[in-house]
């Protein structure tokens, strides 16, 4: 089938290497949310050329005992932690040039901060990552179970951020509708909340995704830091402050003194990250447009699509799926 050229390269389906050819009659297939398929691989669903990265990663990546991994379920914030990760690690080294010459104000968040399988692991050849200074910062949208082993296995750090599971969908739906091409219109509703509801989402089973990382930094403290999107929304210094210590890289008090901690808050605000020229405007070497990822940036849009209904049922799942675990949204 020809391919739209609106369609990320994740979700087109030619140049599959053998391997993934090879794997995925032995995969159970739905529809995905773009017109393309998804594939149940390790418990989770992935788009077919999704798998080339995610094989290519679980095989070739090295963590490092220095290394920092943003997780996330897609449309949980990742962009605005992607943002903040940055500013944070690299805060002395932009603190005092001009504002203007911040790499956040004229590059996308995703493009400071790779994805290991959408990006760095996605092409046959994998880029080298070795000679990078520590730390290396990377994002995944992998499950915990599917982690390469090297990154269970070495002392890298994990930043786990997720977001109330009705606002998730809901930017997902929005999301989603953008990527499909212009003919098939929008997805129904109700046809993708049975699908999330049934887990069948990129990376879903979206409460599995965040039930593993949550129990990881229940037993693992020291390794998996659990932000909500929530918290973070609504009072975001504290849980910043909390991020630079578990990074072992705290502000110290004259940094506080500066208002080093506002200053990234602001950087990384929805207000000045969606109003950046290169993100009105530019594309990602993937396909997406980068405004694609700055829509409305708040806690509960969710009561502006979803029925009652509906937001019950995603509700009553959550209960059932959380109920023992300690978690809330
Ligand atoms: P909405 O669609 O609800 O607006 P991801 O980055 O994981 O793809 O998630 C995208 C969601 O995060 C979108 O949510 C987007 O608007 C929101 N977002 C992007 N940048 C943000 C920021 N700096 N602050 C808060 N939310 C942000």
């Amino acid at each position: 089938m020809a391919q739209s050229p609106s369609i990320p390269k994740y979700l087109q389906e030619d140049d599959i290497p053998q391997e993934c050819r090879d794997l995925i009659p032995s995969l159970p297939r739905e529809k995905g949310w773009v017109g393309t398929s998804l594939h149940l691989y390790q418990g989770f669903w992935i788009t077919t050329s999704h798998l080339k990265g995610v094989l290519a990663c679980q095989s070739h990546f090295r963590a490092r005992d220095t290394d920092i991994l943003l997780v996330t379920t897609p449309k949980s914030g990742t962009t605005w932690l992607k943002a903040i990760l940055f500013a944070l690690l690299n805060r002395a080294k932009f603190s005092d040039s001009p504002k203007q010459q911040h790499p956040l104000l004229c590059q996308n968040p995703h493009d400071l901060l790779p994805f290991l399988e959408f990006k760095l692991y996605f092409q046959q050849d994998a880029p080298d990552v070795t000679s990078l200074p520590p730390p290396r910062l990377f994002a995944t949208h992998l499950p915990y179970q599917s982690l390469p082993l090297s990154v269970r296995d070495s002392k890298c750090k994990l930043v786990y951020l997720c977001r109330n599971p009705k606002d998730t969908f809901v930017s997902l739906w929005h999301f989603t509708n953008k990527l499909r091409p212009e003919d098939k219109g929008d997805n129904c509703l109700q046809e993708s909340l049975d699908k999330f509801c049934r887990g069948v989402s990129l990376c879903g089973p979206y409460w599995d995704h965040v039930l593993g990382y949550y129990r990881a930094s229940l037993e693992m403290p020291e390794k998996a830091l659990f932000l909500k999107f929530e918290d973070m929304k609504e009072n975001p210094h504290p849980h910043l402050r909390r991020l630079a210590e578990f990074l072992e890289c705290p502000f110290s008090e004259e940094e506080m003194r500066h208002g080093a901690a506002e200053e990234i808050l602001r950087l990384c605000s929805f207000d000045n990250l969606s109003t950046l020229e290169v993100n009105k405007r530019g594309k990602l070497a993937s396909g997406e447009e980068n405004r694609s990822f700055f829509r409305r940036g708040e806690v509960g849009d969710w009561v502006n699509l979803l029925s009652v209904e509906m937001a019950d049922r995603i509700d009553q799942l959550t209960e059932e799926k959380l109920h023992d675990s300690g978690l809330t949204f």
